[in-house]
């Protein structure tokens, strides 16, 4: 075995070492642009010339958002009057977050010269009634710091994203959440009872008037879940609860019971969630649940991928990865696939006990407090704006500007009810191509987590499953991925076969095809906007696609599918002259992917697997 293995290891490593220096030479010597969205190769005289993306770098159409005004309000009277330029000069606004996590294009006006308004330094606390237990904050604070200040009130944000850097304008307006069907569940925006948002108005108000949705206004279910085009919000009141801690235990067993484990797990445990490791057939059971506060114990969580890492040792894991993913074998692939979960193990997933050591998980659960466990972004830390980022400095694993890890995030929920049955064709699907899952496997397998029902009209409309899979992104267009088919017949499964619905801030443009049928109160959201922005100023050409009012968020064209931007329906969707064509899915045989192949015959396993 060794002996077979030792010639892959040391070609791995001699490709690795060839690709790391290339890069260096290349790249030693280029000045790198400021990080964070939003980037201005000119901001003085008439016209500034700027720039939005995300903070990976790239949308999923790769196209470039170009916008011709970008304003930093420092109050709400400033935020009114951004609004109020941006509506009396009739051009198209979008506010955009301080590092914009969103992967699909919801930050770009998508207008030469639409106006991007910062919520940069809108980032203060503005109010906390301990006693009522409610906090108003402006709507650019992170929810790292919006955690942090309500602990030090004695109060706790119950649930949230796992990644805190992150604004609670950004969260609400794409429903992002953690895990639990317990209470009113694991959404961030199921917290919000009050919001001021600032809206267009006719020239006799000054073009822009604060609107304020308290809790029992029916408007707050419109504006919880937004997408961003009900107008600019400007400060959120959440409902808190008093602080309580958590105890934290992680159980590893095999997957044969993950079918039946899938839709009752979040019913035991109030954080529970689940990690499936489908080609190691392993899963990690999360058992978290709420304990008192007089528990003692000081426990902590620190992300693992959520760490600073030396920028050197980055470009040289991600020259790794493209080495493997565009080059490598499925032996390779699968080898390197097991360093990941081994060192999260090994890491105790991140957790440290009260003096700080590493936490193991086969004992007695970790005890913390409930900040100190639900998210995490210490990378955050280093990537201060205007700081530049070089490769001795050490960043979180995505840095668009030193080009380390690229990655695309998939999460979709799927109805309690129909998770069980994905799950088993997931697992169909593992037993037909065994080696796609290594990849999978290597980014920490198929996250399940659990969100429940929401009265938001762009809120999940039955408790749910929500999973999650982190894959690698080539910088090139157009660059085939190894067994990308599979990855996109999971997608397309959970979308078409189980009625998925996308989260709003991850995914590719395929993934949000005929999403809006799939909400039945879109109808109720579509009016409070007419009534909010009736000449839909914050409307983007990707708000209209996505919310079905004009055009499609799929692009058509030779190669789309291979970059997500559409379901094949012709070889030309794929890349036919690198030998990849449009085929049915493996399992789901609805799913049309780009299969490595000969252009008559299909991929080799396809037909015997259909119905097995
Ligand atoms: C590493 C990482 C981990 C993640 N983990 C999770 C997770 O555990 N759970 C989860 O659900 N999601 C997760 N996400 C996804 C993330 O929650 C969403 O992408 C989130 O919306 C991004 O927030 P943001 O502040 O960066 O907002 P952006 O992406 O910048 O903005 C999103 C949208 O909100 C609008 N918007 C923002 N602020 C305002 C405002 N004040 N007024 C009007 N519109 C506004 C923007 O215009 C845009 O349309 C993760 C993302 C990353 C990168
Ligand atoms: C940009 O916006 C500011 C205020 O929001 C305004 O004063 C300025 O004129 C605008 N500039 C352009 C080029 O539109
Ligand atoms: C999986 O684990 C259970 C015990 O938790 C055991 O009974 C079963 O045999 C295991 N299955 C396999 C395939 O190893």
């Amino acid at each position: 075995m060794i002996r077979r293995l030792l010639p892959i290891l040391f070609q791995s490593l001699t490709g690795f070492l060839v690709i790391l220096l290339l890069w260096l030479v290349s790249h030693l010597a280029v000045t790198h642009p400021p990080p964070g969205p939003i980037v201005c190769t000119t901001t003085d005289g008439p016209k500034p010339q700027c720039t939005v993306t995300n903070t990976y770098g790239a949308f999923p159409d790769r196209t470039i958002c170009h916008v011709g005004n970008v304003t930093y309000p420092r109050t709400e009277d400033e935020l009114v009057a951004a609004v109020a330029a941006a509506v009396a000069a009739r051009r198209k606004v979008k506010v955009v977050t301080r590092y914009s996590n969103s992967f699909p294009k919801l930050a770009c006006p998508g207008e030469v010269d639409g106006t991007a308004i910062s919520t940069r330094w809108l980032n203060r606390m503005v109010h906390v009634d301990v006693s009522r237990r409610l906090m108003t904050v402006e709507s650019g604070v992170s929810l790292h710091d919006l955690v942090r200040d309500a602990a030090a009130h004695g109060l706790a944000l119950p649930h949230s994203p796992y990644w805190s850097g992150l604004t609670i304008g950004g969260v609400i307006a794409t429903g992002a959440h953690g895990s639990s069907i317990w209470g009113k569940g694991s959404a961030v925006h199921e917290y919000v009872v009050g919001m001021r948002i600032v809206t267009p108005a006719p020239a006799s108000d000054g073009f822009a008037v604060v609107r304020e949705i308290d809790a029992d206004d029916p408007d707050l279910d419109a504006a919880k879940v937004s997408l961003g085009v009900l107008g600019a919000v400007s400060q959120v009141t959440l409902a808190l609860e008093p602080m309580f801690k958590r105890s934290v235990h992680f159980v590893r067993r095999n997957d044969s019971d993950i079918v039946e484990n899938v839709a009752v797990w979040g019913g035991i445990h109030e954080f529970g969630d689940i990690m499936w490791l489908p080609r190691q057939r392993r899963v990690v059971y999360r058992e978290d649940d709420r304990v008192d506060v007089s528990l003692p114990g000081d426990g902590r969580n620190d992300i693992i991928g959520f760490r600073p890492a030396a920028s050197l040792l980055l470009l040289a894991s991600r020259a790794a990865e493209e080495w493997l993913e565009e080059r490598g074998s499925d032996v390779a692939r699968c080898l390197a696939s097991h360093i990941m979960p081994a060192t999260q193990e090994r890491l105790g997933f991140g957790f440290t006990n009260d003096d700080g050591s590493v936490a193991e998980f086969t004992g007695s659960p970790l005890v913390g407090y409930h900040h100190n466990i639900q998210s995490s972004a210490s990378c955050m830390g280093t990537l201060h704006e205007n700081s530049r980022s070089h490769l001795l400095s050490s960043s979180c694993m995505w840095n668009a500007r030193l080009r380390t890890h690229a990655f695309y995030n998939s999460g979709y929920s799927i109805a309690l009810s129909c998770a069980p049955a994905f799950v088993a064709d997931v697992a169909r699907l593992r037993d037909a191509v065994p080696a796609a899952f290594c990849q999978i496997d290597s980014k920490m397998g198929l996250l399940m987590r659990y969100v429940k029902a929401s009265s938001a009209y762009l809120g999940k409309a039955e408790d749910s499953v929500d999973f999650d899979v982190t894959y690698y992104r080539s910088y090139t267009r157009g660059m085939p991925r190894a067994h990308a088919d599979v990855y996109d017949e999971i997608e397309q499964m959970a979308l078409r076969k189980y009625g998925g619905l996308p989260h709003w801030g991850k995914n590719r443009n395929f993934a949000f095809d005929g999403v809006v049928d799939k909400y039945p109160n879109v109808g109720d959201f579509i009016k409070v906007k007419d009534r909010f922005d009736p000449d839909g100023f914050f409307s983007s050409e990707w708000s209209d696609q996505v919310l079905g009012i004009r055009g499609s968020p799929v692009i058509f064209g030779d190669g789309c599918a291979m970059e997500g931007l559409c379901v094949c329906s012709d070889d030309s969707h794929c890349a036919p002259e690198k030998g990849y064509f449009c085929r049915p899915g493996k399992v789901f045989t609805e799913a049309r992917v780009c299969s490595l192949g000969d252009a008559a015959g299909g991929s080799r396993v396809g037909n015997d697997l259909t119905d097995a």
